[in-house]
């Protein structure tokens, strides 16, 4: 019987404390883990009145919150540090102050109990987070079979990116935003439509209630335009939609923008989802992908998840996306990330070599 192994992973680099303990079983006939707990704290209402994630309150906030999080992340597993073999923590890209807390706290823990440290890069994070699958009975499990190449889409708040992975940790970045990442504009069309932070989940909400009229026989008057969409290359821009949604509003007078205020989110919905997915699939198609993925916190999304997964089938592709507890930042996905670097046999750094990198790429 293979020995199981524990990863205790954390993730600051943003603004959310997250810690997980990930079970695997490395040398398995078939490797597999099982993600054991999975706990956020998440400081979107410290944030919520500034529109943004404000630096200097997330690294208080993380400093605050990282050893009860921790601890309750290893309860929950019904585990013991002692049980721990690797710890994993999410090196960059992200916020410097807030990467720092995460990585030193991990570097005290490693030296501390002599365990060993891998850095995670928070984007790998995210790609690995569309391998696991929950089984029947609930849990978080590596079950989906990888066949490459795989075209991954990556949308968060801060990204926006195509990127080809061509075997385990081999990627190719086919396209990226030439300016706002489309998380980022979620966040804020919702803002000039007076919709709470993060924006994503709030303007998905009220689109699918005017997707709902729509069934029953509205007809919709606003068309957005779908920023390059007929562009001959992988790349995406959403900062002339948000100008689009702006000069829309700013024309309305206020009560008008409070009636249409569903029809304005599904239609900005609408143009984002179909230039994400048309270029997805192009991506797909010109770089014979076997498998499309779809990751970062606006993977989150249902519109976008049930039209990615729509064409893909039509094509003949496999689509996976992450269980929705893996979409927006979270430890689990690092945990994932960390899984694999051990599956490819990566070299362990001494834990006063791992450090904090804002601006860390991994393409
Ligand atoms: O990956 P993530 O948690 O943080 C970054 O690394 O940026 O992504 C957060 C982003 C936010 O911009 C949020 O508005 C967006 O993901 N998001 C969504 C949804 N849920 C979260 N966007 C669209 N639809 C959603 N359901
Ligand atoms: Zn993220």
């Amino acid at each position: 019987m293979p020995k199981n192994i524990h990863i205790l992973a954390l993730e600051t680099s943003c603004d959310e404390t997250s810690t997980a303990v990930l079970r695997a079983s490395l040398f398995a006939e078939q490797p597999n883990f099982t993600l054991l707990s999975n706990i956020t704290h998440s400081q979107i209402k410290l944030h919520a009145k500034f529109g943004g994630v404000v630096p200097e309150i997330a690294a208080r906030s993380h400093l605050e919150q990282v050893k009860l999080i921790t601890e309750t992340a290893l309860q929950t597993a019904k585990l013991d540090l002692k049980n721990i073999d690797y710890l994993a923590v999410t090196a960059g890209p992200g916020l410097i102050v807030s990467l720092l807390v995460g990585v030193e706290f991990m570097k005290g823990l490693a030296l501390a109990c002599g365990k060993p440290i891998l850095a995670v890069n928070h984007m790998e994070g995210h790609l690995y987070s569309a391998f696991a699958d929950r089984d029947s009975s609930g849990n978080i499990k590596e079950e989906k079979k990888i066949e490459f190449p795989v075209v991954s889409l990556v949308v968060s708040g801060g990204h926006t990116m195509l990127v080809l992975i061509t075997s385990l940790h081999k990627y190719r970045v086919l396209g990226s935003t030439v300016d706002d990442a489309a998380g980022e504009a979620f966040d804020k069309v919702a803002k000039i439509l007076g919709l709470p932070y993060p924006g994503g989940p709030a303007i998905s909400k009220i689109a699918a209630k005017y997707r709902k009229k729509i069934a029953l026989g509205c007809v919709p008057k606003i068309n957005f335009p779908k920023p390059l969409l007929h562009s001959n290359n992988f790349d995406f821009s959403f900062s002339g939609l948000k100008t689009a949604v702006r000069y829309y509003v700013e024309k309305l007078p206020p009560e008008v923008v409070k009636i249409q205020k569903a029809e304005i989110a599904w239609a900005f919905e609408e143009a984002v989802v179909e230039v994400l997915t048309k270029k997805t699939i192009q991506a797909a198609q010109a770089f014979k992908a076997k498998t499309i993925s779809l990751t970062g916190g606006v993977s989150a999304n249902i519109k976008l998840r049930q039209e990615l997964e729509k064409y893909s089938t039509q094509l003949g592709i496999k689509f996976f996306a992450p269980p929705f507890e893996l979409c927006t930042d979270n430890a689990g996905m690092i945990a994932i990330a960390a899984y694999f670097q051990l599956k490819s046999g990566i070299k362990l750094k001494k834990p006063e070599r791992v450090n904090a990198d804002s601006n860390w790429e991994i393409w």
